[in-house]
């Protein structure tokens, strides 16, 4: 029997690795560099969470660390949110743009680091989203000062989800520090996969 080519999950269609579009897009030479290789898990955390706490309609989402820019999407579907992804690596965005097309919905994928999310580009955003995307050490001071900088450019909220790997757990504990409007939820998922994980929300 033929292996499926795409699953569903939160209405959103995502493309299994046989899928003949993620096989040309590796063919064409796309190969991400910084663990953008796949769509992680950690997505379904927030999925979950947005599904019981709707955000409000055509709010302005950036994803950060988007991958194949699958949470952004949910987003687009569920919120007709204006969605922009951005990553490090460009290898992932022609990934986000295969995910779009197949999910009807327009979404702005742009190389941009972390590092170059500056309080002016920031003014353009209402929620900030990232999904697995504290995993280096370094990366728990990169987005500290990332939040900062869109505490100061007006953005009302950040969420950023994880495994509970260590440099996340210290990016929640200097947010806790630092904000008085922190929260981390826990969630342990059964369906569509097994995932378990924490969603450390700012609200700025
Ligand atoms: C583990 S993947 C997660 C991808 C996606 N968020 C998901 O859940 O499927 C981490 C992503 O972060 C990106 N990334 C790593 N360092 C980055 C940085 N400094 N600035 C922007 N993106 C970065 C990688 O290219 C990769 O796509």
């Amino acid at each position: 029997m033929a292996l499926p080519t795409h699953r569903t999950a939160y209405g959103v269609k995502i493309l299994n690795a046989n899928h003949k579009e993620i096989r040309r897009l590796k063919r064409e030479g796309h190969v991400a560099e910084l663990h953008g290789n796949k769509f992680w898990n950690s997505s379904f955390l927030i999925m979950n969470y947005l599904k019981k706490n709707p955000l409000k309609k055509k709010v302005r989402i950036l994803e950060i660390g988007c991958g194949w820019g699958l949470l952004g999407i949910y987003c687009a579907k569920e919120f007709d949110a204006r969605v922009t992804g951005i990553d490090a690596d460009e290898n992932v965005l022609p990934y986000l743009q295969a995910h779009a097309q197949i999910n009807k919905v327009e979404i702005v994928g742009e190389k941009v680091s972390f590092q170059q999310l500056t309080v002016e580009r920031l003014k353009n955003y209402d929620i900030i989203l990232g999904a697995d995307i504290c995993f280096w050490d370094e990366m728990t001071g990169m987005l500290f000062n990332l939040i900062n900088r869109a505490k100061k450019a007006g953005v009302e909220t950040v969420m950023i989800s994880d495994p509970c790997r260590s440099p996340f757990t210290a990016l929640a504990e200097r947010c806790k520090k630092k904000y008085d409007k922190v929260e981390v939820v826990a969630k342990h998922l059964s369906r569509p996969v097994k995932a378990s994980g924490e969603i450390l929300i700012i609200d700025l």
